[in-house]
Order: C-alpha cells, then sequence, then structure tokens
C-alpha cells in the first residue's frame, strides 16, 4: 500500500498534458518527454541571466577544502594528494585572514613533494589578486557577523581556501580510467540503497562480461525501490551525465607547445550517450539529467522567501552592485517558479511518519557520505567542481524538504529563523544549477553536430 502510495508523489502536477516533461505514473523511466519546453525555457531564458549573476564576484569565489585525505580507501594518486593543491599557491598569496589560522608555513613549502603543476590540466589554480584578498577579508568580517546555525566541515576548517570559479573551468583533464571509474562504481554500488546481487549496466563493458539481461534486471530492480530511493539514483545518475557532457564538450582537441584547443569531442559524447553504443543506457543517462535539472529548479523556486528576505545580501561590499545582483538572482528564481513543470514533492517523505524520517535520514547520510568519497577524487579540477555540485544538489534538497520552514520565515523575524543557508551554500547551489542549466546547453550543441555528421 504504502508504495503504491509513494508512487504517486512524484506525479507531475498542473500541466497540460502535452507540455508535460514527464507523465510520472509509477514509473519514473517510463517519462514521455517533452524536451524542446525545458531546452527553450533553460536555453532561452535562464540561461544567458544565469551566466552572468555566476560571473559576479559573489559567486566566482567558492572557498573549499581540498586537502582532506581519502577516508575510504588510499588514492594512487600519482601525486601524494594532500599537498598538491596548494601548491600554486605560495604562502604570501593566501589572503591574510585565511593565513592567520592556517598551516601554509615553512614546514610545507620545505617539503620537496612532486606535486601536481600549475600547467597540469587537472591543477587548480588558486592565485587570486591582491583586491580580491583584502575584498575576501571583508566578506569573511560579514559572514562572521550574520546569524549561523549549520557549520558546513569543509567551510570552517582552516585548510579550506578560496578558489576562482572562472579561472578553473569544468573541463576535460586526462583523468579517465580505472579511478574514476572506482569512485562513481563506490558511489553508484555502496551508497545508491542498492544490493550487491543486482549488477548496474556498465556499458562498455570494460570489466565484465556480462549477460545481457542484467540491464533489465536492474531496471526492473530499480521500479521496486520507493519513489525517494529511486529518485536518488536518478540524481545521481543525472550529475553524473553532466559531468561528462562537459567534459565531452571541453575536451582537448589539441595539445601542442604553442596552442591549447578545447572544444566539442562528438565522438566521446556519442561514447558515453548513444543509445546503440551504450546499449540502450545513454537515452536514459540523458532522461536523468533533465530530472536532476528539474528537482534543482524546484528547489530554486522553493527558496525564493529565503532570498527575499530584506537581511538576506549579497555581500562583497560594494551596496550598488550588491544591490543589482540580488535583483538578478530574484529575477532568476521568480522565472524558476513560473515554470509549470513541477514536481509535488511536498508529498516526499510524508508517508507514515516514523517510516518517512528514516528514509530521509538514511538519504541524508548517502549523501553526505557522496561528499566525502569526493575526497578521494586524485585530480583537483575534478574534485573541486564534484565537491561544489554534490553540495549543491544537497543544498537543494535541504531546501526542498525545509518547505515549512522557509514559508514560515517572512513571518519570524521576531525568533531566529528556523532555515538558515551559508554563503558557500548559496554559492553552490547556484553554480550546481549553472552546471546542469550548462549540460541542457550543450546538448543542443551536440545534437546539430550529430545532424551535420
Ligand atoms: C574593506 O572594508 C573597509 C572598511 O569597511 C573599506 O574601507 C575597504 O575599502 C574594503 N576593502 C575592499 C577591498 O573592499
Ligand atoms: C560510505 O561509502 C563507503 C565507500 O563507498 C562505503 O564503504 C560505506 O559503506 C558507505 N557508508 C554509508 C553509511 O553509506
Ligand atoms: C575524441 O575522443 C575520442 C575518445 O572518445 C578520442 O579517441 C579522439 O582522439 C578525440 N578526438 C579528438 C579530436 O581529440
Amino acid at each position: 500500500m504504502k508504495l503504491v502510495v509513494l508512487l504517486l508523489l512524484l506525479q507531475v502536477s498542473g500541466c497540460a498534458d502535452s507540455r508535460c516533461f514527464c507523465q510520472v505514473t509509477g514509473d519514473l523511466d517510463d517519462c514521455t518527454c517533452d524536451v524542446e519546453t525545458i531546452d527553450g525555457f533553460n536555453n532561452n531564458q535562464l540561461f544567458p541571466k544565469l551566466q552572468t549573476l555566476l560571473e559576479s564576484d559573489y559567486f566566482r569565489f567558492y572557498k573549499v577544502n581540498l586537502n582532506k585525505a581519502c577516508p575510504f580507501w588510499s588514492s594512487s594518486s600519482h601525486c601524494g594528494l594532500k599537498d598538491c593543491a596548494v601548491k600554486p599557491c605560495s604562502p604570501n598569496e593566501v589572503p591574510e585572514g585565511i593565513r592567520s589560522h592556517n598551516k601554509y608555513s615553512a614546514e610545507e613549502k620545505e617539503q620537496p613533494v612532486k606535486c601536481e603543476l600549475a600547467e597540469n590540466l587537472g591543477a587548480v589554480d588558486v592565485s587570486l589578486s591582491k583586491e580580491t584578498r583584502e575584498a575576501l577579508l571583508n566578506w569573511s568580517k560579514h559572514d562572521d557577523e550574520a546569524e549561523r546555525f549549520c557549520v558546513v566541515d569543509d567551510e570552517e576548517s582552516p585548510d579550506s581556501q578560496y578558489v576562482d570559479l572562472l579561472l578553473n573551468p569544468e573541463r576535460f583533464t586526462g583523468y579517465r580510467g580505472p579511478e574514476t571509474w572506482q569512485i562513481w562504481n563506490s558511489i553508484y554500488e555502496e551508497n545508491c540503497f542498492k544490493p550487491y546481487t543486482i549488477k548496474r549496466p556498465v556499458i562498455p563493458n570494460l570489466f565484465h562480461n556480462r549477460p545481457e539481461s542484467e540491464s533489465n534486471t536492474f531496471h526492473s530492480w530499480l521500479e521496486g525501490q520507493c519513489v525517494e530511493k529511486r529518485a536518488f539514483y536518478r540524481l545521481i545518475s543525472g550529475l553524473h551525465s553532466s559531468i561528462n557532457i562537459h567534459l565531452s564538450a571541453r575536451y582537448l582537441l589539441e595539445d601542442s607547445w604553442f596552442q591549447k584547443k578545447w572544444g566539442h569531442n562528438v565522438s566521446e559524447f556519442r561514447q558515453r550517450f548513444d543509445s546503440e553504443l551504450t546499449d540502450g543506457e545513454g537515452p536514459k543517462r540523458l532522461r536523468n539529467l533533465y530530472f536532476l535539472y528539474l528537482i534543482e529548479l524546484r528547489a530554486l523556486a522553493k527558496a525564493l522567501p529565503f532570498f527575499q528576505q530584506p537581511s538576506f545580501r549579497l555581500y562583497t561590499g560594494r551596496p550598488e552592485e550588491d544591490r543589482e545582483h540580488k535583483e538578478l538572482l530574484l529575477h532568476i528564481l521568480q522565472m524558476a517558479r513560473s515554470f509549470p513543470l513541477a514536481f509535488d514533492e511536498t508529498s516526499l517523505f510524508a508517508g507514515d511518519e516514523k517510516e518517512a524520517a528514516k528514509l530521509k535520514e538514511d538519504i541524508r547520510l548517502a549523501f553526505l557520505n557522496i561528499s566525502r568519497i569526493m575526497d578521494c577524487v586524485g585530480c583537483f579540477k575534478c574534485r573541486l567542481w564534484g565537491k561544489l555540485q554534490t553540495q549543491g544538489l544537497g543544498t537543494s534538497l535541504k531546501i526542498l524538504f525545509s518547505e515549512r520552514q522557509i514559508e514560515a520565515l517572512p513571518t519570524s523575524s521576531i525568533q531566529r529563523p528556523s532555515f538558515q543557508l551559508s554563503r558557500q551554500e548559496v554559492v553552490s547551489l547556484l553554480n550546481a544549477f549553472g552546471r546542469v542549466s550548462t549540460s541542457i546547453r550543450e546538448l543542443k550543441n551536440f545534437r546539430s553536430l550529430l545532424a551535420e555528421e
């Protein structure tokens, strides 16, 4: 009974049949997709505005700890993990405020670690201008004064550092093969509620010779899951697709001594998404990308009351700009709110109270674990974007499951507000959505490139 009720929960509500992206009636995989509606909305309206917003100073600097050791296995990274990400940043380049409680000190400088060089594809450029460093100091002063309720481990760690996202675009880094496979595999195998006996379809079948029916077994297992766990799997798969689209769209096409050229690699794209080359899995992966898009879009729409509070500022210390950017942000959130296709996720986690709480906790823990797996990613640029995107998705889920608290915000001005987002959560939320939005747009480019072939 419970299952039947849950299956109805993700039903798309309030839209004309023909315009629906997904008519989810029990089977999430059987979406009849009106991709054009999402494409048109994203590519023509939302994407350009979001790009402008993400280039602003508030959103381009992301504070992250790239120096945590992998908690699950000893990483085989050629570069002994810890010191490499900070290497390009000499101690006096680090903002004073960060340095004061930091250990980028002489001892580390003296260790001759064979580090990833700044010019390596996977290295993170952590350089900041003097002006930026000063401004960031002012920001943390402002943020410290604001009330905070939950502190994300990464933000408070003395090892955390600001990274300029515009200097570190997500693109092909050459990081692939068994190590990436291990990362994704442990995410899917150990953190997606999946029993070991059910095999995930891995195509191309580099690692095992698997019978054809396994794909069927997997998808019928997925159908039998409750809607939340199925949704969880689809979000992770959507994230995986999004990352792969970026790597195919910013592929290193030419690498000679006088220039590097990045661009679309159609054959790379086809290997990951072509129905024939992936035994039918590719289109499912792309549908999961659209699913991820809709979930994050929904979270943005729900978060509007939080951002509308007069006390919320996109603080960079330049009031005029801060006001303009807040207006742009609110405009984008209004657009998200106006998008007609949406899930009724209020009913998620709303079943039997005890059972629902358990489920919600399971998902929260699995999510936490996935962000720890990101510390096992050997390529620092991949780790940066992996962390940012998992934090962004985590923030989306936090918003979706805090709907009541957010709606109550405007009236709770006397008491402590019951819902809060930190700067890092805000930055990751919008940047993660920016990635998915870019992927949707890149799909259009790939479609026309494929049509030319
Ligand atoms: C930092 O704040 C101080 C005082 O509010 C101001 O004078 C200074 O210009 C700010 N620095 C930057 C780089 O924004
Ligand atoms: C967390 O992930 C690791 C590595 O994949 C796995 O061994 C462990 O069982 C997971 N823990 C939880 C609580 O899911
Ligand atoms: C495109 O990617 C494939 C691997 O999928 C690779 O073999 C090929 O060399 C790439 N093409 C270019 C122009 O780099």
